[in-house]
């Protein structure tokens, strides 16, 4: 069974690193470059449930401004994906307090540094995609202690776990998927934070007692559908982060979160990215 499409592409030294930004800009699961006995090859992750044709927009990019290359795209078994994204996941600091950590990295993080401990496995979010990153800043910006968090969408639980980790008094976090809300079980546990994290399999449903403070890292056409119910599950004045579109996205996105009365308060930028910061009315 495939979780992921992996899009490999060999390509001369000298384009390497402009293709893989061209594509990490759109790939959820991140740019790999290698070396290989064939040449440099750069590899991109798309998940296979992100939509009908995982990918189909970084091929479109790459047609277009690199004709002459051919890529090839395969589904990823998932003992694959999980040996890959070791490679890549390195010590990540964000924003102004936060440090993401692999499972297996020992050295002592710097001063002042809240850590969160992510072994994804299988599920999205290692901090280093750019979604995950607008999120967290707007997480660290917005988050007072004592706050109810919502993290709808919550994959490897790496925002749930940094709100838990910055002062969140009670997060809950969703997934329709059971590997990510197994994998973000596991992650609140090795954080110690799984007393004040509930994760579960499922979504918004109305009897949810309101947020402070919501996360909802995505797509634009999720966040298009349950905009209604994130204003339900809000106080006034709540805030909502809502983010995994890209800019072409962006305005069908504030439309229907303005419809169902939040106020947009801040566009977040990172690649290719959007993050709608909006509060409700
Ligand atoms: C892009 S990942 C975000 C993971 C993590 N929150 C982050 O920011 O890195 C989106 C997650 O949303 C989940 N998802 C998709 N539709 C959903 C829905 N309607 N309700 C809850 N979760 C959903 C997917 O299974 C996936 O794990």
């Amino acid at each position: 069974m495939g979780r992921w499409r992996e899009v490999t592409v060999g390509v001369s030294e000298a384009e390497s690193a402009e293709v893989a930004a061209l594509l990490q800009a759109q790939a959820p699961g991140g740019t790999v470059i290698e070396e290989t006995r064939e040449g440099t090859v750069v590899s991109a992750y798309f998940p296979l449930d992100s939509s009908p044709e995982p990918g189909a927009g970084a091929l479109n990019a790459l047609a277009h401004h690199f004709p002459h290359l051919r890529p090839l795209a395969r589904p990823l078994l998932e003992e694959e994906w999980m040996q890959g994204w070791r490679s890549f996941f390195s010590p990540l600091p964000v924003g102004e307090r936060l440090l993401i950590l692999p499972p297996w990295e020992h050295r002592r993080p710097p001063h002042g540094r809240v850590v969160v401990v992510i072994d994804p496995g299988p599920a999205f979010g290692t901090g280093h995609h750019p979604t995950t990153q607008m999120c967290l800043e707007a997480l660290e910006r917005n988050l007072r202690p004592g706050m109810r968090v919502l993290d709808l969408g919550t994959g490897s639980g790496i925002l749930a776990i940094a709100a838990a980790r910055l002062g969140a008094k009670k997060v809950v976090a969703l997934d329709t998927d059971r590997v990510a809300t197994k994998a973000a079980r596991g992650n609140a546990r090795a954080n110690r934070v799984l007393g004040r994290v509930s994760v579960r399999t499922g979504s918004l449903d109305g009897r949810l007692k309101p947020f402070d403070l919501l996360l909802a890292n995505i797509s634009s056409q999720t966040i298009i559908e349950v905009a209604r119910p994130l204003a339900r599950a809000a106080h006034p004045g709540a805030v909502l982060a809502a983010g995994g579109f890209l800019a072409e996205g962006l305005s069908a996105v504030e439309r229907a979160l303005g419809e169902a009365g939040w106020h947009t308060e801040d566009v977040l930028t990172g690649d290719d990215w959007r993050t709608l910061v909006v509060s409700r009315t």
